[in-house]
């Protein structure tokens, strides 16, 4: 998979060289490459925003370095209709933008899976009060884009959004992930936990501060550890997230999952 990070800040995205994602990077898995907007700019502050149209505060991301950009890093169709020949030997079709900003679609665990299976991604950090509009509506005219929202607040920027999406697509990327089968048992991880939250986790030793692990954990009866974990997670989304657990479906509830 291909990921390109478009940013003013590049240094933003030190952290994705360590851990389960450097790995994936060093095995040859992603491959990610972060681009500073400010290479697409001509003048000598290397400006990036301006003031809106039709006034009020803050400023707004000028469309020219992101439109200079995203030509740069996958160029568009030539007259003829044939797709551009892509610079560098990292081409791979034709890519989804994915730009963060607290008025686009929910990212879920869903949405994640979804990325997780396309071979490019180019992720738009806007900044300030966002990027001007053109820019996102003109990238329509040649690839899926898509406004994505991290949840109800507001970011100083794209930035962090772009990393906290990174680490869920790149978990569900093939290889990534040691052991796969984690992926599976995920809270929102399709099937079975799909509006379920997690439950609780224990690990040795078997009692710290005078508090035991539940017993059915050590009991070795993996129908009844399974049931355990059913109920558990049953009830953490009842308590915490209330909405979910209106919406599951009453046909995927078992007798026993009712009395939960
Ligand atoms: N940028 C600023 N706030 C954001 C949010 N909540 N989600 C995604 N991107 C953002």
């Amino acid at each position: 998979m291909r990921l390109d990070i478009i940013t003013i800040f590049p240094e933003y995205f030190a952290p994705l060289d360590v851990s389960l994602l450097g790995k994936a990077r060093r095995k040859g898995l992603i491959d990610m490459a972060v681009h500073d907007l400010r290479e697409w700019t001509h003048d000598r502050h290397r400006t990036v925003d301006d003031t809106p149209y039709g006034g009020g505060p803050g400023m707004v991301m000028k469309p020219e370095p992101w439109g200079e950009a995203l030509d740069a890093i996958a160029p568009p169709a030539d007259v003829t209709g044939q797709p551009a020949e892509v610079v560098g030997e990292r081409a791979d079709g034709v890519p989804r933008l994915i730009v963060p900003t607290p008025s686009g679609r929910p990212f879920t665990q869903a949405l994640a899976g979804e990325y997780a299976a396309e071979p490019w991604l180019i992720f738009a950090c806007g900044r300030y009060e966002g990027i001007d509009s053109r820019v996102v509506e003109e990238a329509r005219g040649r690839m899926r884009v898509d406004e994505v929202s991290l949840g109800d607040f507001v970011l100083a920027g794209g930035e962090v959004a772009v990393l906290v999406m990174v680490e869920a697509i790149s978990r569900l990327v093939p290889g990534v992930l040691g052991n796969f089968d984690s992926v599976t048992d995920d809270s929102f991880a399709p099937g079975a936990m799909e509006s379920l939250l997690e439950g609780p986790v224990y690990t040795k030793p078997p009692v710290w501060r005078d508090r035991a692990v539940p017993e059915v954990l050590l009991s070795g009866n993996h129908g009844a550890i399974a049931r355990w974990r059913r109920d558990q997670a049953l009830r953490r989304t009842v308590a915490n997230r209330p909405e979910l657990a209106a919406r599951l479906d009453p046909e995927s509830l078992d007798k026993h999952d009712r009395q939960v």
